[in-house]
């Protein structure tokens, strides 16, 4: 992926001084200028195009078969009703990712549809402008190494992403589990970095999508348990040895890879069936590892009362389901303004307490993000450890 076509529509020219509190203060050329940077940190020329009449997007669209390699499109209303726009999207046949800044799905019913979305590889949606970013990092990691994605249930949110490296195997697999707060706009495309730099390192990944929203824990873990024990049945045709199988989360998925991995331990199994994969180490990431605090301290704008209702941590924290017995790997950054890196401390001493076999990495200075960011140092020294680990336990 070397030029992207970045286009936003209709009174996305406004952005800044139009609906604030919906839209954000950023201007667009601000914005512009911002897919600009991004774009060169992920070694894409950016070009840029905004429009308020659907005839001249289209023909910018019709323009970009010259030039461009990937499209990033904000069509603002034309999302909700342009056919025209979707078939010059099909016409000319580049992978696109659909970008909205705010949460369309917690609008108006009119804009919860969107008909252009069927000739999109994605949709980014209600992260604000930092969206542009992911959705420009999204269209160059599937390129580079495109992924299968396969159902490991009925529901479109009960899906994954296998990417396996080149070569005979068999591979050690790294359970990826994104977080976000257990809000749908976060997805699994927040780790196609980390997903891609493991399988450069050898190691086979499978990038799990999940079901969550409000009240929605006993789905989320659930598919959790199924999305780990699908590994059964993709282990002969992909070649994943399921003795070396790791599961890693960030934020909020720090706590359902944790809660994965040790669910072996657990009488009150949300899923009700034995596990099928025993994982041989859990990484949480900026970790939401303790539900009694993250409570207490409103972590996520009351993240944790959404998603799990009231005093529901005796049966679902990781810090009071203790030992996990499966060897854990903590990493916090010290800068971290989402999740204290105080929540790791507390639970590594009390996993280790408990008798589990715990490495807490501090990183001076990180912020909660950096951790997910495969460029940074941080996520080497992780992806080291991870590796590091996965030989040892092969020999
Ligand atoms: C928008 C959402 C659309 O519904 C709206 O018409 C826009 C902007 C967004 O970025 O959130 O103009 O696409």
């Amino acid at each position: 992926m070397r030029n992207v076509l970045v286009v936003n529509g209709p009174n996305l020219n406004l952005l800044g001084t139009r609906q604030p509190d919906i839209y954000g203060s950023t201007t667009l050329p601000d914005l512009e200028t911002a897919c600009r940077t991004w774009g060169e940190r992920l070694d894409i020329a950016v070009d840029t195009f905004q429009s308020n009449y659907e005839g001249a997007i289209i023909d910018r669209l019709h323009e970009a078969r010259n030039h461009a390699d990937g499209i990033v499109i904000n069509p603002g209303a034309f999302t909700h009703y342009s056919y025209a726009i979707y078939d010059a999207l099909e016409a000319v046949g580049l992978p696109t990712v659909e970008i909205h800044i705010s949460d369309v799905t917690q609008r108006e019913a009119w804009r919860q549809q969107s008909v252009i979305a069927p000739a999109c590889v994605g949709t980014i949606f209600g992260r604000g402008t930092d969206g542009y970013r992911d959705a420009l990092r999204h269209l160059a990691f599937r390129t580079a190494l495109p992924a299968v994605a396969l159902a490991y249930g009925s529901d479109p949110d009960q899906v994954g992403d296998l990417r396996v490296p080149a070569g005979p195997g068999p591979f050690p697999v790294t359970v990826l589990i994104h977080g976000g707060f257990w809000r749908k706009p976060w997805q699994r495309d927040l780790m196609d970095g980390l997903a891609l730099d493991l399988v450069n390192r050898g190691i086979a990944t499978w990038n799990i999508e999940y079901r969550r929203g409000p009240g929605s824990w006993r789905e989320t873990l659930f598919d959790v348990a199924s999305a780990v024990d699908h590994l059964v049945g993709l282990a002969e045709d992909y070649q994943l040895d399921l003795d070396s199988v790791v599961l890693g989360g960030h934020s909020a998925g720090g706590l359902l890879a944790l809660w994965g991995a040790g669910r072996i331990q657990f009488p009150r199994d949300a899923v009700g069936s034995a596990p099928a994969v025993r994982p041989v180490l859990a990484v949480a990431l900026a970790g939401v590892v303790d539900l009694d605090a993250a409570r207490r301290d409103h972590l996520g704008d009351g993240a944790v009362e959404a998603f799990f209702g009231p005093a529901i941590e005796d049966t679902m924290s990781p810090s009071r389901l203790l030992p996990l017995s499966v060897p854990q790997l903590v990493v916090h950054g010290t800068a971290d303004d989402r999740v204290p890196v105080g929540h790791s401390r507390s639970y590594v001493e009390r996993a280790r307490a408990a008798g589990d076999s715990v490495v807490l990495v501090e990183l001076e200075g990180v912020d909660h993000s950096t951790l997910i960011d495969e460029q940074s140092a941080a996520w080497d020294q992780t992806a080291t450890l991870i590796g590091d680990h996965l030989r040892r336990s092969l020999s």
